[in-house]
């Protein structure tokens, strides 16, 4: 078992009229409030009147329109400058994780006089950010429980992970009912990112028999619930096991001990929503068992024989290799079986810029480092199999 040292500071307030403490929690953090929030969703389900309501005696300033995918400009840029310019005190992220991500290279930003892409490029270590508190209202990313954020460029094609102990949140506010309104889309696409999370810490060297079993019932959980959260979307119980699942996926808790694997298949999936702007989630149920079929090799099948008998139930009996091969198409059939689109071109994605996105993500994800090492050959291939 490797070594580590390990924290998550978050506060999670979790279930039904969960932000009855929302006010408590602010009024600990000052009244000047930056609200942070997307393309209007949360005014649909009716939060962000009750936000409004129950923050009433605070200073609000608002940055609304933070699209998926968040953009560093403008809205990085836009909310560090209504950071400065209203001397806020705290940033209140109402959304899915693409405005929880947004807000957290704000806070970061708000507290450094230059570029806030320095941070984010790591040129520069932040020394501070201001606080954040989350309402999340979709299932996926697992933000609101870690302390990263991935910031798309649309000049550069970058999609960049900044991560820093600074910007766990203070408290995320995690009401499932907030989620019944997610489109059968999102949620299959949320469903996706957070088994693929899991998949990236199970599929690595020094695994333990307590992180498999973790990472196990996590897919298991998430495969069971996804399918009762798309037939009836307002199942309480479903959307909230969901909910907590994805919460688990991203702050290293499901591989401690574990070597790192260096995350393959984000770091394949963020070039292609960097250069075309796709969904996340279905990118990623996209590469996800091409990526397995890729790494099939005498040196991890027993991951793979692990993963097929206790994931997916299959006949523990058959040979290791047709079981291996099972798991994957059953991995495939399942993404499917949700409604993803299991391939590039659905989500209009071409030969076009195939060598280019190759080549930026060779050069910039490190995955000659990962569990099975990538080189530019075997991204290629993994990404022509996906076309
Ligand atoms: O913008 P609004 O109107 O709010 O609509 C959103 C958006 O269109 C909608 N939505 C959110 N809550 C809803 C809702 N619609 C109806 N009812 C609700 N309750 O859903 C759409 C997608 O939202 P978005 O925030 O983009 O989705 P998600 O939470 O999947 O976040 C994706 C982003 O997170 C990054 C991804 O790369 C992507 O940029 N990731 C962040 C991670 C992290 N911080 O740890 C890890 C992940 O691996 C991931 O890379
Ligand atoms: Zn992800």
């Amino acid at each position: 078992m490797q070594n580590f040292d390990y924290m998550t500071p978050t506060r999670l307030i979790f279930g039904e009229n969960a932000i009855a403490k929302l006010h408590d929690v602010m009024a600990g953090l000052g009244r000047r409030v930056l609200l942070t929030y997307g393309g209007g969703s949360i005014k649909k389900i009716g939060l962000y009147d009750r936000v409004k309501e129950l923050l009433n005696d605070f200073e609000i300033t608002e940055l609304p329109g933070i699209q998926p995918n968040p953009k560093y400009d403008p809205s990085v840029l836009e909310g560090v400058r209504l950071c400065k310019e209203n001397n806020i005190d705290a940033i209140l992220s109402v959304g899915g994780g693409s405005v929880l991500d947004c807000s957290k290279a704000i806070a970061a930003g708000a507290k450094y006089d230059g570029d806030p892409w320095d941070l984010i490029t790591y040129k520069v270590k932040a020394k501070a950010a201001l606080p954040i508190v989350d309402i999340l209202t979709l299932a996926a990313t697992g933000s609101e429980y870690d302390c990263g954020g991935v910031i798309s460029r649309t000049d550069t094609n970058d999609k960049i992970g900044y991560v820093d102990p600074l910007l766990f949140p203070v408290a995320s506010f995690l009401d499932p009912r907030y989620t019944f309104t997610v489109s059968r889309k999102q949620t299959a696409a949320g469903c996706a990112d957070a088994m693929n999370h899991t998949i990236e810490q199970y599929f690595c060297e020094d695994s333990t028999l307590l992180n498999d079993g973790f990472c196990e019932s996590m897919l298991r959980s998430l495969m069971v619930n996804t399918r009762k959260c798309l037939e009836n979307p307002e199942d309480y119980t479903a959307r909230a096991e969901m909910m907590l699942c994805c919460t688990y996926g991203c702050n290293g808790i499901l591989s401690l001990g574990s070597s790192d694997s260096g995350w393959p298949c984000h770091g394949i999936e963020h070039a292609l929503s960097a250069y075309y702007d796709i969904t996340h989630g279905e990118g990623l149920a996209i590469i996800t068992p091409r990526w397995m079929q890729h790494i099939l090799n005498e040196h991890t099948l027993d991951r793979f024989v692990k993963y097929g008998i206790n994931v997916f139930g299959i006949d523990a009996s058959l040979p290791e290799q047709e079981i291996a091969r099972k798991a994957i198409d059953a991995t495939y059939a399942f993404f499917e079986s949700i409604g993803i689109p299991m391939h590039l071109r659905e989500v209009g994605i071409g030969e076009e810029r195939l060598d280019e996105m190759v080549h930026h993500i060779a050069v910039n994800e490190g995955l000659e480092n990962a569990y099975v090492p990538l080189t530019e050959k075997d991204i290629k291939e993994i990404l022509v199999a996906s076309l």
